[in-house]
């Protein structure tokens, strides 16, 4: 019998455990495994459940009992998370996960005390919840060059979206539903500020390009700025604006992470993503591009794959030698965002159409019905950021909007 723990009992931990004891035979059977549930570390009571034998308070119970050999992080935060792991790698038995922060801020440390027990990390639920992108990754499009990937990676910040586009929602309205639905954080401001997207474009950039990228290395906008009215020029413009993550490799070998609301055109299958679900488009050599969607957040979908890894550490003999990355000393691989060239939807009044005309040199001004007169929005051409934001200067009157175009 092999025994598995499962550290925190919030909406992951008790799905994780129900998705678990509700497949539990047929997991062993079609894998010839024989998973049972150990202990559910949380501090704490949970009365009446059909489990709560299960429950300990203390990470001892897991740490001195042999039979225990996976356990399953899904608290959240580093504060108690990080140590646990660690002690549970540090004794050999491999960690699963669905913690972003702990993988984007620890993931190089952690991966290197897995390797030097013998054990595994894994964290196929820390991104994209139910959607499988981390195996993908490293396996399936192992052999191409991967020269980027962008994803619309926060379940709640998409839906909220979706709510103001659809249903006229305001942001705080949409907010309290996503968090009743049980989509957001605790501390919903890492959802609306982009710290959860950020972690996830982290993981996801350390994966592809071998090196630990940390948060705070990576440009990061979140969605409190966008109005109905940049809503509306975006749909006027062909398109949808929406919560990016993306990272690009540079031709100089340095590569662009960023999270970013982004007018995405109609062309880009990311512009249909609606509600709480996830894409992912991934571009490489050999395949062009594929695209992964789901459910990127909740209860099950984020249990179904915590359960995944849980079984695939199960069956694996030996540390997993391409789910990976070096820790990174510093951060001259990754490029400045004002430093790369993009064009940008701005929308401002009080400055004149002409003005604009000839310090942009042929922007593409966009209409919208029910515009104030004296508003002005348009497309700039393609130039480092740093530029367009010198020129808006020039141009006088107020920035009221500006949004990058996403362009890979
Ligand atoms: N708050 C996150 C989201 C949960 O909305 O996507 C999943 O990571």
């Amino acid at each position: 019998m092999t025994k598995i723990a499962v550290m925190g009992h919030g909406v992951v931990g008790s799905g994780t455990v129900e998705l678990f004891l509700r497949n539990r035979d047929m997991i062993n059977r079609k894998n010839k495994l024989d998973l049972e549930l150990g202990y559910i570390l949380d501090i704490r009571d949970f009365p009446g459940l059909p489990y709560s034998d299960k429950f300990t308070k203390s990470i001892d119970d897991i740490l001195n009992d042999d039979d225990v050999k996976i356990v399953a992080e899904v608290m959240g935060g580093l504060k108690y998370a990080y140590g646990f792991v660690k002690q549970c790698l540090e004794h050999g038995k491999s960690v699963v996960t669905s913690n972003k922060e702990l993988v984007a801020e620890k993931g190089a440390e952690l991966l290197k005390t897995a390797k030097e027990h013998g054990c595994n990390f894994l964290f196929e639920a820390s991104t994209g919840g139910a959607i499988p992108i981390i195996r993908p990754l490293h396996r399936c499009l192992a052999g191409n060059d991967i020269t980027a990937v962008a994803g619309i990676l926060n379940g709640t910040t998409n839906f909220i979206l979706t709510k103001m586009i659809n249903e006229n929602m305001q942001l705080d309205e949409a907010l309290s539903l996503a968090q009743r639905l049980g989509y957001a954080e605790k501390d919903p401001t890492a959802d609306i500020e982009g710290h959860d997207a950020c972690r996830k474009i982290c993981i996801l950039s350390s994966l592809v390009f071998g090196r630990h990228v940390y948060p705070k290395w990576v440009y990061c906008e979140g969605i409190t700025k966008i109005t109905a009215e940049d809503v509306r020029y975006a749909d006027a413009w062909g398109g949808a604006v929406k919560l990016i993550g993306f990272v690009k490799k540079l031709p100089d070998g340095k590569i662009l992470p960023e999270v970013r609301p982004a007018f995405v055109c109609r062309a880009n299958q990311l512009s249909y993503i609606d509600d709480v679900f996830n894409g992912i488009m991934v571009y490489g050599d050999g395949f062009d591009q594929v695209m992964f969607y789901g459910r990127g957040a909740g209860k099950f979908p984020t249990a179904s794959a915590v359960l995944g890894d849980i079984i695939d550490a199960a069956k694996m003999k030996s540390t997993s030698v391409s789910q990976t990355w070096e820790d990174s000393a510093d951060n001259s691989f990754i490029e400045d965002h004002l430093d790369a060239e993009i064009s940008m939807y701005v929308r401002m009044d009080g400055a004149k159409r002409e003005d604009i005309e000839s310090i942009f040199n042929t922007p593409e001004f966009l209409s919208c019905e029910n515009a104030p007169e004296n508003e002005i929005a348009f497309i700039t051409p393609k130039m480092q950021e740093r530029l367009i934001d010198e020129k808006l200067g020039e141009c006088g009157g107020n920035v009221l909007g500006r949004i990058m175009v996403l362009d890979l």
